[in-house]
């Protein structure tokens, strides 16, 4: 084997799976995969197989996108029972655990009254000894916290259920990743190693700087089969673009979705990053537009759509630090995305509101995220400030206005904002859809329907802007870019959308108010 230094092509895709689910923060994090893998993925593929050509149907049926259907052709049924065989198999623990969540819970909400919470503990299922605190607020309402470091020590956090799959991205959107796994196939090169695994770190540093086929192979410890698979995804140079680097002003570039590359000559800072592998296309930037090194990812929260794991492992080894906003420490919605991100391989700073971390030539400062969680207590979430070549940038994620009074302490505290991205995805999924499967007790629809994740709507980001007293507004992380974000958020919109004639009225009272602004779609560039 070719001891010449070969380059990962920009169109290779990387999917990481565990169990051959999609992974993502809740099918990682312990306590949450857990409780995803018995609450929702096992029943979902036992429904499968109880009746395919149902979940086929409602797969293929547009009225129905985002819902929890397995897309899975039902010549291949049989390979669905040996997974759900396997899961029941080698994941007992995880499933296990969950049921013990389960009846804790349930003895927290008969049991803890607003006594002495001490007789409690003997009567926890016994997989739970060591990893839970059970405390009351102050109105007396009780609430298990996880102990969560131990829960990546304990049984249940197993990498031998991670796996990655690379291919060549065919422009095709791939299946839902909340609802499809992924099966085998002649097309993917599929290596069962944990993400974590330093070969995956210098095959993807190989876009930039190369390396050896011979060393590649020895490190991802490949037969020949394999060798050969992975030859057809590297090239003899690399495919990057001549203009990835700037060498005056700054320049900031929309890479879809909730994702900007940030840059000055000396420093390029990358938010929610997710890059698209369509490097042929000529209407969006790829990776053949990122810069070669970043010192900066910021991660503004946890869903799916913003901590994207795929465009994370590909930027291993070419990125500094990824900043993620602390989380609460234990609260069963609220999974850490630092200890998350650290055991997967990528090195990550905590930030609370407020803390500052300084970049050659710039600072970032965490900003305060209201809202769109369903009103759950969820801390791990942060919008940003980012201070560069003479400009100060808002980045603010899918927070709402729920409150504007929030941004006029942001603005007495980071001073006058000039460029503020904003996302209105203000009718967004219910409760249910993303954090159904940590609900240990039943929530009515009305309920659930009437919590959504929602960012915000015209008059919230009117006010945003008035409190920001910034110049520029920038509507962004809409989900638009169906390419890019398909298989993750499933959004489909029309032209009679609820959230597009929010943006539409939103960008009319900028231009009453002299504020220049702009829906974003696709790609974009300022350059000063
Ligand atoms: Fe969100
Ligand atoms: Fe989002």
């Amino acid at each position: 084997m070719s001891d010449e230094p070969r380059f990962l092509r920009p169109d290779v895709i990387i999917e990481p799976l565990v169990d051959r689910f999609y992974a993502w923060l809740h099918t990682v994090s312990p306590v949450q995969a857990a409780m995803n893998l018995a609450f929702v993925q096992l029943p979902l593929l036992e429904s499968y197989l109880q009746s395919p050509q149902v979940h086929i149907n409602a797969s293929r049926n547009p009225a129905l996108r985002g819902g929890l259907f397995v897309n899975i052709e039902e010549s291949r049924s049989e390979e669905v029972r040996e997974l759900v065989a396997a899961i029941k198999r080698d994941r007992a623990e995880m499933l296990n655990f969950a049921t013990a969540i389960a009846e804790a819970e349930d003895l927290v909400r008969q049991s803890a009254t607003g006594f002495d919470l001490t007789p409690l503990y003997p009567k926890l299922p016994s997989v739970l000894s060591g990893l839970v605190e059970i405390a009351y607020d102050t109105s007396n309402q009780p609430a298990m916290r996880y102990i969560e470091p131990l829960t990546y020590e304990s049984s249940i956090y197993t990498e031998d259920r991670q796996s990655v799959q690379l291919s060549l991205e065919t422009g095709i959107e791939r299946p839902f990743i909340l609802s499809t796994p992924r099966l085998n196939s002649p097309k993917v090169l599929e290596l069962g190693i944990p993400f974590r695994h330093p070969g995956l770190e210098e095959l993807f540093k190989s876009r930039v700087h190369g390396a050896p086929l011979s060393r590649l192979r020895q490190m991802l410890e490949l037969d020949d089969d394999e060798a050969a698979a992975l030859s057809r995804l590297m090239a003899p140079e690399p495919d990057l673009a001549a203009d990835r680097h700037i060498d005056n002003g700054g320049r900031v570039r929309y890479f879809g979705h909730a994702c900007l590359v940030m840059q000055t000559p000396e420093a390029a800072i990358i938010t929610d990053p997710w890059v698209s592998s369509q490097a042929s296309a000529t209407d969006r930037f790829t990776y053949r537009d990122l810069p070669d090194y970043i010192d900066l990812a910021l991660i503004t929260h946890g869903h799916q759509d913003h901590i994207v794991l795929e465009t994370l492992l590909s930027l291993r080894g070419r990125v500094g630090a990824i900043v993620v906003p602390r989380s609460s420490r234990g609260n069963l919605v609220d999974p850490s995305l630092a200890l998350y991100l650290s055991h997967l391989g990528l090195p990550a700073i905590e930030v609370d509101d407020f803390s500052a971390v300084e970049f050659p030539g710039g600072k970032v400062t965490a900003t305060p995220f209201l809202g769109e969680h369903a009103d759950l207590d969820v801390r791990a979430k942060s919008t940003y400030c980012v201070q560069f070549a003479d400009r100060n940038v808002f980045v603010g994620a899918d927070s709402s206005g729920i409150d504007p009074g929030l941004y006029t302490y942001i603005r007495n505290r980071v001073g006058q904002v000039d460029m503020a991205f904003l996302g209105m995805e203000c009718a967004g999924a219910p409760l249910t859809w993303l954090y159904g499967a940590l609900l240990t007790q039943p929530i009515t629809k009305k309920m659930s329907d009437s919590r959504t994740l929602s960012g915000s709507n015209a008059k919230q980001a009117a006010a945003i802007m008035t409190e920001l007293g910034a110049s520029e507004a920038y509507v962004y992380a809409m989900g638009e870019e169906t390419w890019l974000v398909g298989h993750v958020m499933a959004t489909s919109y029309n032209d009679d959308s609820y959230q597009l004639k929010q943006v539409d009225e939103f960008m009319t009272w900028c231009a009453d108010h002299g504020i220049k602004s702009d829906h974003l779609f696709g790609q974009h560039e300022w350059r000063w």
